[in-house]
């Protein structure tokens, strides 16, 4: 197998790798925790007002879950920075590579974002002033909404790539990076994940609002049933995600799944199972309050999300470990050929000596007219240092204009040659210090 991964940069890395490997998993939780709001947020707002359309209610509704979107989204992007970081100085190469090889795409994410971003505030804005047709005002929802399932998939599709070094010889672009099995799969995967990471917070969140003019407030049935849909639809996308949750694990090439994240995965679904079953009850008989039954919930879901993004690091690790390897030994031959090659140039910009400096220039530009302890045209070097002693400056200031001592010809000026060189010839000439 030619391996495509570039040696790696010569350096150390800032900390001990399991530190950075530990901020990686966990700041990239909080992370997807926050992107899971911001995909899901956007769906909702576009169902609830598209639901308003013919009951009020919802249209408020949607007003509350937009609101939030513009928070969680902000949120979503800032505390990608730090993932970002630690998987830069982590796989440096690897992410690099697989970045330069969906170019374009990658770099669309920043357009992207912009647009979203400044269609979410729009969509925010105008939601209560007639400056637009509710038509249009529904529609700019979903176009936020449909950039906010792109820019996931982009990432996806990355750090995908990223993992299959041996595929990348085949990938031409965003699009054929596609073609990678289980590119689809974790998308969907992620995209149910989202739906339920936000219904939960709904759950949690609407009602909170005590103001008595607020829709739940007058109409506390009203957010009882939302509250029991919501949790029906979180019954029911877990559910399939144990059906999303396999076709992922079946086309993830096999070389990545070790015993550990095999167990793992064990112990996640056994927990998913047990929070379908409370999800289910929720579902059947939601508590008017907000109840220990939620925060259950909210508990188990999160324990499992810890789960999942472990094993997804697991699964990485694994995947990359025999192409780290090969890079290691690509980095060590490069900082071995280096060595090798300084050694051998011996080269002039590097470690030269004054007193060598000086006898190299003297070769090449005195020695043609001065010898040790031979007259040639000019005086011999014996000569010059009972002249001169110890003064170096003196030999410069002659060398840039020679005067006329002895018979024959006058020794032309040295003005050309650089002052550090004839400083440096001066001194080796009397052998100064
Ligand atoms: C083309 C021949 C030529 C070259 C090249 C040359 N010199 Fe000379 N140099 C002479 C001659 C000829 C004299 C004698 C001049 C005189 O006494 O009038 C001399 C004299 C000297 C003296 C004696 C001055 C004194 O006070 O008596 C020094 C010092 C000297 N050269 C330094 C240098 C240095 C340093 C270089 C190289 C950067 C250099 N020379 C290159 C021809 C040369």
């Amino acid at each position: 197998m030619s391996n495509l991964v570039p040696r790696d940069l010569p350096l150390p890395l800032p900390a001990p790798a399991w530190l950075l490997e530990f901020l990686l998993v966990s700041s990239f939780m909080l992370h997807i925790l926050f992107v899971n709001l911001m995909v899901g947020g956007s769906l909702f707002t576009v169902f609830y007002q598209w639901k308003g359309k013919t009951d009020q209610r919802f249209e408020e509704l949607a007003y509350l879950v937009a609101k939030t979107l513009t928070v969680n989204k902000s949120l979503a992007v800032v505390l990608g920075v730090g993932p970002l970081l630690c998987l830069n100085v982590l796989y440096t190469t690897f992410f690099y590579s697989a970045n330069a090889l969906t170019g374009t795409a990658w770099l669309m994410i920043i357009p992207l974002i912009s647009g979203a971003f400044l269609l979410t505030y729009l969509h925010k804005y105008t939601w209560h002033n007639n400056s637009l047709s509710r038509g249009s005002h529904r529609l700019i929802a979903i176009f936020a909404a449909i950039l906010f399932l792109i820019i996931p998939f982009i990432f996806l599709a990355n750090a995908n790539l990223m993992l299959f070094p041996e595929r990348w010889g085949e990938v031409k672009g965003f699009f054929t990076a596609l073609l990678l099995p289980n590119v689809f799969p974790r998308y969907l995967h992620f995209i149910a994940a989202s739906v339920t990471v936000t219904g939960l917070f709904l759950i949690g969140y609407l009602g909170r609002n005590k103001d008595p003019s607020s829709i739940f407030q007058r109409e506390p049935n009203f957010l009882f049933e939302a509250r029991r849909s919501l949790y029906s639809l979180c019954f029911v996308i877990t559910a399939a995600q144990f059906i999303i949750g396999p076709l992922v694990l079946f086309t993830l090439p096999s070389h990545g799944i070790s015993g550990a994240m095999l167990g793992f995965l064990l112990i996640a679904i056994a927990m998913a199972m047990v929070l379908l079953k409370f999800l289910y009850q929720e579902s059947k008989n939601p508590t008017p309050q907000l109840s220990k039954g939620f925060l259950r919930i909210v508990f188990l879901f999160t324990v499992i999300v810890a789960f999942m993004v472990s094993i997804r690091h697991m699964y990485r690790e694994q995947a990359l470990s025999a192409h780290k390897q090969i890079q290691k030994e690509k980095t060590q031959a490069f900082l071995d050929e280096s060595a090798a090659a300084a050694i051998q140039a011996k080269s002039p910009v590097a470690e030269v000596s004054p007193q060598e400096k000086g006898k190299n220039a003297f070769a090449s530009y005195c020695s043609g007219c001065h010898a040790e302890a031979t007259v040639k045209v000019g005086p011999a070097l014996t000569e010059i240092r009972g002249i001169y002693k110890t003064d170096t400056a003196g030999i410069v200031k002659w060398a840039k204009a020679p005067g006329k001592k002895r018979p024959g010809m006058a020794m032309p000026s040295m003005n050309h040659v650089q002052e550090d060189d004839l400083d440096a010839i001066a001194h080796w000439i009397l052998k100064a210090k």
